[in-house]
């Protein structure tokens, strides 16, 4: 066993607490801060609401937009989003056609008055979904013009020529219609900037091209001269131009046309996808595409790699006159209350260090499940989607040293029983694992425990790394070396990393500068003890001129007459 000691800094429980008062003296969501907010969001809905494509209850498309915004019933929908539990939503402020769902002020100055409504949906929706503490983006597109009339494409300059499915023709002014569309985001974020935690801004191009319509920088600074917070959003073809961040987007195609969640990829950028027919309330008979809970088990595997934030947000929308498409309640009120009792593990989390899931990775590659932590790295929560066969789920060593206290199940709190040892981890429950998702609260105590490193080879060469799965796919386990640290311990020095370019080879060192060398660093491995102490053994460093190869190995002879021994590099727990 190894020395442990726990020390919680005083300072950030008192920063905890002011920022814990602030938000209940506002009594709902902070506002104003989405760029710093947005990795702790990791469940939100994508909603679609709009006129001459939104049905009603009957099914009928509400084509006038008037009777489409006045029938909304904003009360209603925000307490529906109460009980998915979600943390933010997604809502259109035009989509199609380009009609502004509030009374703009601009639409009349560009003698467009068929692109408003009269309501103010947008500030009655911040209101009541705000009241119920729901954190908001506005969903926008910036280039919209081509299902307007001949009229109203030229007053605002996207010309009458049919340049195609997407773009304008030869007679697009991109001057004029970047003027009007920067009117509107102006106006829309003089009205609702300070209320919202940013935009999402659809990319109008599955070519990435948008650049020759829209001008992002003029956007761009219009809308942070409001609020420099505002995070804007992009589903990613590729291209950002220069927005804040990207957004997978799943409208049932690629590994999301099929139900089974353990084929879906997780992903460090957010994700959505439409869980109903289409992205917004389509007709009466739209049926489900996935299970809750294949929902509930991909939000939570999605936290787990989502280092960027906004987690998944799946996409349905009401009906024009409220309410929702068959299954869809059923589905909020399913996972709402699977999430209720669970949620410290999913909200406010980042990806676990422990037991990292690198992007791209589905349920069906893992062993047993992923895991993420709190935001302060005090607490782990280990999600289990593949129960092991018995009550005992064997976890290897934490990969950041963590050392484990307590362990308790949730919603309930039901205390497991927890072994840690320089190999691995146990927990036992009491009880069965649920079919769907077990959620494992593990308070930590240090994380001075002891961290496996691995051998990797590539055929010739050879990297040493704290990831069994050896970081790249080029490279295979070859198998452990012993152990080294994640934080320098008393007696231990950083193990550095180097790399030259031209050999492709790695050279592991004790010395920051590489050794004078034509090695470049590439970072700290571990910390590795400089002396020996208990249980100890020295980690030679070899060298094969002939492939110009370095390779660690705790073998005093290099394993191969093809090496020799360069020194030794410290010592590793064996
Ligand atoms: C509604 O959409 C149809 C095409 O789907 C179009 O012909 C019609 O002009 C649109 N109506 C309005 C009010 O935008
Ligand atoms: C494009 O629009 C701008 C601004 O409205 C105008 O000054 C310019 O003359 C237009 N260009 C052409 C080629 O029509
Ligand atoms: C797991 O999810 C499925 C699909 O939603 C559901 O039918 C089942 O009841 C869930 N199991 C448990 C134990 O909650
Ligand atoms: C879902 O995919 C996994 C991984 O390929 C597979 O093991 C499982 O049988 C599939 N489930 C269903 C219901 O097809
Ligand atoms: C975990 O359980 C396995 C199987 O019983 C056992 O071999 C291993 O030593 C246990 N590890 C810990 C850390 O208790």
């Amino acid at each position: 066993m190894w020395a442990t000691t726990v020390v919680v800094p005083l300072v950030l429980l008192i920063a905890l607490c002011m920022k814990c008062a602030e938000a209940q003296l506002q009594g709902r969501a902070l506002s104003n801060d989405g760029m710093t907010n947005i990795p702790n969001l990791k469940y939100g809905l994508f909603v679609h609401f709009v006129p001459n494509l939104t049905v009603n209850h009957n099914g009928g498309v509400v084509a006038n937009a008037n009777t489409l915004a006045n029938g909304f019933d904003a009360s209603q929908f925000a307490n529906d989003l109460a009980v998915a539990e979600v943390q933010y939503v997604v809502f259109t402020s035009w989509h199609a056609n380009m009609v502004a769902l509030w009374p703009s002020d601009i639409m009349l100055e560009w003698d467009l008055p068929d692109h408003r409504v009269d309501r103010d949906l947008i500030g009655d929706i911040i209101a009541a979904v705000g009241n119920k503490g729901i954190r908001i983006y506005l969903y926008t597109h910036p280039r919209d013009g081509m299902q307007f009339t001949d009229a109203d494409r030229e007053k605002t300059g996207w010309g009458i020529d049919n340049g195609g499915a997407y773009n304008p023709g030869a007679d697009f002014n991109r001057t004029k219609w970047n003027a009007f569309i920067n009117d509107i985001y102006g106006e829309l974020m003089q009205r609702y900037g300070q209320q919202i935690d940013g935009l999402f801004m659809d990319e109008g191009s599955p070519q990435g091209d948008s650049e020759t319509v829209v001008d992002y920088p003029q956007l761009r600074s219009t809308i942070k001269a409001t609020n420099p917070n505002a995070n804007l959003i992009q589903n990613d073809y590729g291209n950002l131009y220069g927005l804040d961040m990207g957004m997978k987007e799943y409208g049932g195609w690629g590994e999301f046309s099929q139900p089974n969640e353990s084929l879906w990829p997780s992903y460090a950028e957010p994700v959505a996808a439409i869980f109903t027919e289409t992205w917004w309330a389509a007709s009466t008979t739209s049926t489900i595409r996935y299970s809750a809970g294949s929902m509930l088990r991909y939000t939570a595997f999605q936290a787990a790699t989502n280092s960027e934030g906004g987690g998944i947000t799946w996409a349905a929308g009401p009906y024009a006159d409220s309410g929702w498409e068959p299954g869809v309640m059923a589905t909020f009120q399913q996972i709402g209350s699977w999430i209720s009792g669970i949620h410290e593990s999913i909200f406010d989390t980042r990806p676990s260090t422990s037991y990292p899931t690198k992007p791209g990775t589905t349920i069906g590659d893992v062993s047993w499940g992923s895991a993420t932590k709190s935001a302060d790295d005090l607490i782990e929560y280990i999600h289990v989607l593949k129960p092991p066969a018995g009550l005992t789920l064997a976890l290897p060593a934490p990969r950041d040293g963590k050392v484990f206290s307590t362990g308790s199940r949730l919603p309930v709190s039901t205390p497991v029983s927890l072994s840690q040892n320089i190999k691995g981890v146990n927990i036992t429950i009491t009880g069965s694992w649920d079919a769907n998702l077990t959620v494992i609260r593990l308070t930590v105590l240090s994380r001075s425990g002891p961290v496996p490193l691995f051998r990797c080879s590539n055929g010739i060469h050879h990297i040493d790394t704290t990831d069994s799965g050896c970081e790249t796919s080029s490279y295979s386990l070859d198998g452990p070396l012993g152990y080294v640290h994640a934080i320098q311990l008393a007696g231990t020095v950083p193990l550095y990393r180097c790399y030259s370019a031209s050999r492709g080879d790695h050279m592991d060192t004790t010395d920051s500068s590489c050794e004078a060398s034509s090695y470049v660093l590439d970072g700290v491995i571990g910390y590795i003890y400089q002396a020996q102490v208990q249980d100890s053994v020295p980690l030679y460093r070899c060298y094969s001129a002939s492939t110009e190869d370095h390779m660690d190995t705790t073998d005093a002879s290099c394993e191969s007459s093809r090496y020799y021994r360069e020194g030794v590099l410290g010592y590793v727990v064996v």
